[in-house]
């Protein structure tokens, strides 16, 4: 990344740091660290970071990934964008969990990893194209359980949440930020939004140590299935 664009980013999260300073209690740390989570040098060095600036981390909410490429089908893809989310939502998940684990969590043998997977990683394959990103979200669902079972003799607690159609950056970069298909993709029926899902994980996280919400799907009420969408649904507002 050029030297200008993580001023950029720096420069977003510096405000985002101010936002969050100003509603809420002056006794919470808030703190910010760059990090591209598919290189394993800046993850440490975010996870030390975090460290330094916080005393430790209780929670790690594993949620960075991208869909590229739909509906192209796996050979139409390009080696960069199978490699990019390969990347990003595999070893992106594990980099961070392993920083976490080692450098902090596992010292007190305590805390919550929840991981963002999707409805997308139980339904595999859901419909054609997309083959990376359903595999990535199945593999995600696949290390989620597996950690989990790892971790038998702590109290370190490793949930799924599974978002289904959300209305973020996600499903216009999915489909190359063409506007007529990301329009048709919601078509008929209200999507869920950012603050949907941060709500279900607080819900998942404020759970007492002896209750872990394993995973919980949190849909659009007219996404039925993975593939039935009710396209009605506005008309009945
Ligand atoms: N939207 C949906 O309908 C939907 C459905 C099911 C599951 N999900 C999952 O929900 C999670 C969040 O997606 P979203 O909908 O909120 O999409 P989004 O708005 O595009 O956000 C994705 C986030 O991931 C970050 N990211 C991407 N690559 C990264 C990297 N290498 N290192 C660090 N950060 C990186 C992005 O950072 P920058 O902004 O700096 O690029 C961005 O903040 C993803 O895991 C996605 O698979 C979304």
């Amino acid at each position: 990344m050029s030297l200008q664009g993580k001023n950029v980013l720096l420069d977003k999260l510096k405000q985002l740091k101010e936002k969050l300073a100003a509603r809420s209690d002056s006794k919470i740390k808030i703190g910010y660290q760059l990090v591209d989570v598919g290189d394993f040098e800046s993850v440490e060095k975010a996870v030390m970071g975090a460290i330094d600036q916080l005393g430790n981390v209780d929670v790690l909410i594993n949620n960075a990934g991208l869909a590229l490429g739909a509906p192209s089908p796996f050979n139409d893809l390009t080696h960069a964008q199978i490699m990019t989310m390969n990347n990003t939502n595999i070893n992106g998940y594990m980099y961070m969990t392993y920083a976490v684990l080692n450098k902090a969590m596992l010292r007190k043998k305590a805390g919550t990893i929840l991981n963002v997977t999707s409805i997308t990683g139980l339904e595999v394959p859901p419909f054609p194209g997309e083959a990376v990103y359903h595999a990535n979200k199945a593999c995600q669902e696949a290390f989620t359980n597996a950690i989990r079972n790892e971790l038998k003799g702590t109290d370190i607690r490793v949930l799924a949440l599974r978002p289904g159609c959300v209305a973020t950056n996600f499903h216009s970069q999915r489909v190359g930020h063409n506007k007529e298909m990301y329009d048709s993709f919601f078509e008929g029926f209200e999507p869920l939004v950012a603050p949907d899902i941060a709500r279900a994980a607080v819900f998942m996280l404020e759970q007492p140590l002896n209750v872990s919400i394993k995973a919980l799907d949190v849909v659009p009420s007219a996404q039925r299935s993975i593939t039935v969408f009710d396209r009605k649904w506005n008309e009945r507002r």
